[in-house]
């Protein structure tokens, strides 16, 4: 059994007072594939994610660290967000369960000296959050090392983090010129990033900086999409659907027409507004019912696994052919509700901020490509 709350971790509303505002972006559409390094280039590297499962799949996370000399941390890889936070020894007894960055002990720490509050909505007007203290250090991730990254060291942070298997977040949100990108450059290697989120039963779940683990695509060529140019609002990892199917019916197109559909690792499930919600919904059961103020919704248990809810997303991919993008009916059932555990949440959570929010549900049927130097997103079907 787990609680509706954090099931969908929505990184996007991240409100953070100490930071810059994101950088403006032009975007430049490049032909030409960069999956595959060119020769004399370094070559791609890879780590394995561990999955953080509690009756459904919640978070993917692996090693990353912070300092001269390196300090180890496991962090989610956040499609969703910009930053990185990781716990600092002064946040003691709430961080007691995961590592903690000792910046006395690292000859490259800068105190920036700023103080901060990042929120994370968690549906229907509730959060968790975090006090941190900005930062900068080298990070390193595969070897790559980025010297003066600014971060945030937790000092206190709300309940709903204290027994995360993690110890914290590293945004992975689509920046060209910050986080990780600029190294990866320098390091010889292209922009972009892969991930195999994987249910829990298939395992080996991988992060892979700089190209694609072939090994991964079952032989097929991957189908990639431009992603919408950022607004003043949001820089994301979008794209624009132009058909969304829910069984044998089809969602009305004013539902959805100009939405940007955000891929979010850092989001377990998938976050639409509540009248898209309940139009999607309302093509799988009439019994699917909102279930208390958390923008969740739930439906009989012991009536869920045999209810089909197959929803397919229609994308324009680069050669202009559109493909589609679909969520298996094993994913409706997201688990007991703590609340009513005879009652079963299903994957769509209602929340109107403008967007809606793509996470884990339907990443892991797909091999994700995130191409930063071509603003495209790649995607090759998994197969379970
Ligand atoms: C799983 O979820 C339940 C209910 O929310 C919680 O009490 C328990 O601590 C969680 N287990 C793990 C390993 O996170
Ligand atoms: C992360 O590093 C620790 C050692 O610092 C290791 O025990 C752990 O297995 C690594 N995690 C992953 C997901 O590789
Ligand atoms: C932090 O590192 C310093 C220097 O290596 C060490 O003296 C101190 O005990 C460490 N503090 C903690 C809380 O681990
Ligand atoms: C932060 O404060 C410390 C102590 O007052 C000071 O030594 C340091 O230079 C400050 N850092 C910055 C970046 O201003
Ligand atoms: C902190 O890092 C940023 C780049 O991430 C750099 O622009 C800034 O000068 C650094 N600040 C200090 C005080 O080192
Ligand atoms: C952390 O936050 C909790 C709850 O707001 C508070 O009771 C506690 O004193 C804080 N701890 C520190 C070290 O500030
Ligand atoms: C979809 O339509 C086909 C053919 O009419 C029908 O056999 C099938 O049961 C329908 N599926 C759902 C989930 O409604
Ligand atoms: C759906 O709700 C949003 C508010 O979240 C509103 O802006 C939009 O106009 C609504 N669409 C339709 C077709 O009613
Ligand atoms: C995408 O899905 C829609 C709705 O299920 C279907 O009509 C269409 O043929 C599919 N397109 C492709 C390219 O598979």
């Amino acid at each position: 059994m787990f609680s509706s709350l954090l099931l969908s971790l929505i990184s996007l509303s991240v409100v953070v007072a100490a930071t810059p505002s994101a950088p403006t972006v032009t975007l430049t559409a490049r032909k030409g594939s960069t999956l595959r390094p060119r020769r004399g280039l370094a070559r791609p590297v890879s780590e394995p994610l561990l999955d953080q499962f509690n009756g459904t799949d919640l978070q993917w996370f692996g090693n990353i660290s912070f300092g001269t000399p390196p300090q180890t941390f496991g962090v989610v890889f956040d499609t969703g967000s910009f930053d990185a936070e990781i716990p600092g020894i002064q946040c003691g007894a709430s961080c007691v369960n995961q590592h903690q960055f000792n910046f006395t002990a690292s000859s490259t720490f800068v105190n920036l000296n700023k103080t901060g509050e990042i929120d994370f909505a968690t549906g229907g007007g509730d959060f968790e959050s975090l006090q941190v203290l900005e930062v900068n250090d080298t990070m390193t991730l595969l070897g790559i090392a980025t010297p003066d990254t600014t971060f945030f060291l937790i000092t206190n942070q709300t309940a709903g983090f204290f027994n995360d298997p993690y110890d914290g977040i590293v945004g992975m949100g689509f920046q060209p010129e910050g986080g990780i990108f600029p190294a990866m450059r320098k390091a010889g290697l292209p922009a972009l990033f892969s991930m195999f989120l994987t249910p829990h039963t298939v395992g080996n779940a991988e992060l892979t900086l700089g190209g694609v683990d072939d090994s991964k695509l079952n032989g097929k060529e991957p189908v990639f999409s431009s992603i919408l140019p950022p607004t003043d609002q949001t820089n994301f990892w979008s794209l624009g659907t132009s058909h969304i199917q829910v069984n044998n019916g089809s969602v009305a197109q004013d539902l959805f027409e100009g939405l940007q559909m955000v891929f979010d690792s850092g989001t377990s499930n998938i976050v639409m507004p509540t009248n898209l919600t309940v139009a999607m919904y309302a093509l799988i059961s009439p019994d699917i019912k909102p279930f208390g103020k958390l923008g969740a919704f739930g439906f009989p248990c012991d009536k869920i696994d045999t209810l089909p809810a197959v929803i397919t997303f229609t994308f324009p991919s680069t050669t202009g052919a559109p493909f589609n993008l679909t969520i298996p009916s094993e994913e409706l059932n997201v688990g007991p509700l703590l609340e009513d555990p005879s009652t079963c949440q299903t994957l769509i959570n209602a929340l109107d901020e403008g967007v809606g929010i793509i996470g884990g549900s339907l990443l892991k049927h797909y091999y994700s490509i995130w191409d930063v130097d071509n603003a495209r997103m790649g995607f090759v079907a998994n197969g379970f």
